[in-house]
């Protein structure tokens, strides 16, 4: 016994850290128990629900079943067989009806829950409708009633529905963004739908959340929700707007030739070019290269000279550009401001 004590007592503090490490998982726009919107809060109140109920039905068998095991122990010296019992009708009427009230409890928010997430909002002129597509590593937003294109970064005005219809260009991808709530496969093929909403301004962390490939782990991307003045300035940023002044405008121009000899037939730029990589319209407004990298003009160039070493198994080639020549391209991609 004591040896057994001392055992648990040695574990105690490698416990105590796996516990102190798993609490610090994850930023706070990475948690489903930090609801920012209507979608994410009905799933909270779901998961609190059910928590209580559980740990209810675990408090009342640890109770009963500690009072058993102290009260019916074996005595010292008693060597007697007590009474033996079988069946008991009133018992089993109890713990069967009670799971029975408890799953009804459950399941009547749960049920109609299921079906508030589920109503379509595809002919809502209130919401705003995107088109999401899982890419091996990224993910293309478009706005089919705006005629914007674009990727990485998911631009939403607050406190309006966003109505999102997913797909997959290649394998299953799951689009996940849990302080707005919601997890959906991407499939190819075939269209899944679901609504989002954000009651506050700010960015939230996206993920794809089914196994995709070597750079599954990296297939990140933002919800950006901004104010509805805000989004209608970005609406016509991204149509009618016109790109920063370069920093280095030669250089930048000799990027522009760059491009257009080696990357347009994959990248688009203001609707001209490939749909096979990401949209770049706005791409020096992005907050990351590639979805992980911060976007300064160090990482781009990172990336630009060597893709593969960044997200393995993306389909961007390794151009084998010269210095000079990433530097150029580096100016102009970073040139890409929408103002
Ligand atoms: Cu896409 Cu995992």
């Amino acid at each position: 016994m004591m040896r057994r004590l001392q055992q648990v007592g040695r574990m105690l503090p490698m416990l105590v850290m796996v516990a102190l490490l798993l609490t610090g998982c994850g930023d706070p726009y990475l948690s489903a128990l930090q609801p920012k919107g209507p979608v994410a809060g009905m799933q909270y109140d779901l998961i609190k629900l059910s928590v209580i109920i559980m740990l209810g039905v675990f408090t009342v068998v640890i109770v009963i079943f500690t009072y058993v095991l102290i009260r019916y122990r074996k005595r010292k010296g008693d060597n007697s067989i007590p009474e033996q019992i079988e069946g008991n009708h009133k018992l089993e009427i109890i713990w069967t009806v009670i799971p029975f009230i408890l799953l009804i409890v459950l399941a009547i928010p749960m049920v109609s829950t299921t079906f508030t997430l589920a109503k379509d909002y595809s002919n809502d002129k209130d919401a705003v409708q995107v088109k999401v597509t899982g890419h091996q590593f990224w993910w293309e937003f478009e706005y089919p009633d705006l005629k914007i294109n674009t990727a990485q970064e998911l631009y939403i005005p607050v406190n309006k529905k966003v109505y999102l219809s997913l797909e997959a260009a290649d394998v299953i991808h799951s689009f996940w963004v849990p302080a707005l709530g919601g997890k959906k496969d991407t499939n190819p093929g075939m269209t899944n739908h679901m609504w989002l909403e954000s009651t506050v301004e700010g960015t939230f962390q996206g993920r794809c959340a089914e196994l995709c490939g070597p750079s599954h782990a990296l297939m990140d991307f933002k919800v950006k929700a901004v104010s509805q003045e805000e989004f209608d300035k970005w609406v016509v940023k991204m149509t009618k707007g016109e790109n920063a002044p370069a920093e280095n405008k030669a250089v930048a121009t000799q990027g522009d030739e760059i491009f257009k000899q080696s990357c347009v037939s994959c990248h688009a730029v203001d609707g001209n070019g490939g749909k096979i990589g990401p949209d770049l319209t706005n791409f020096g407004n992005r907050q990351t290269v590639a979805g992980v990298l911060p976007n300064d003009k160090k990482h781009v160039a990172e990336w630009l000279k060597d893709p593969e070493s960044v997200k393995p198994g993306n389909l961007m080639p390794n151009l084998k550009l010269q210095d000079d020549q990433v530097d150029a391209l580096v100016e102009y991609l970073s040139s890409l401001k929408r103002q």
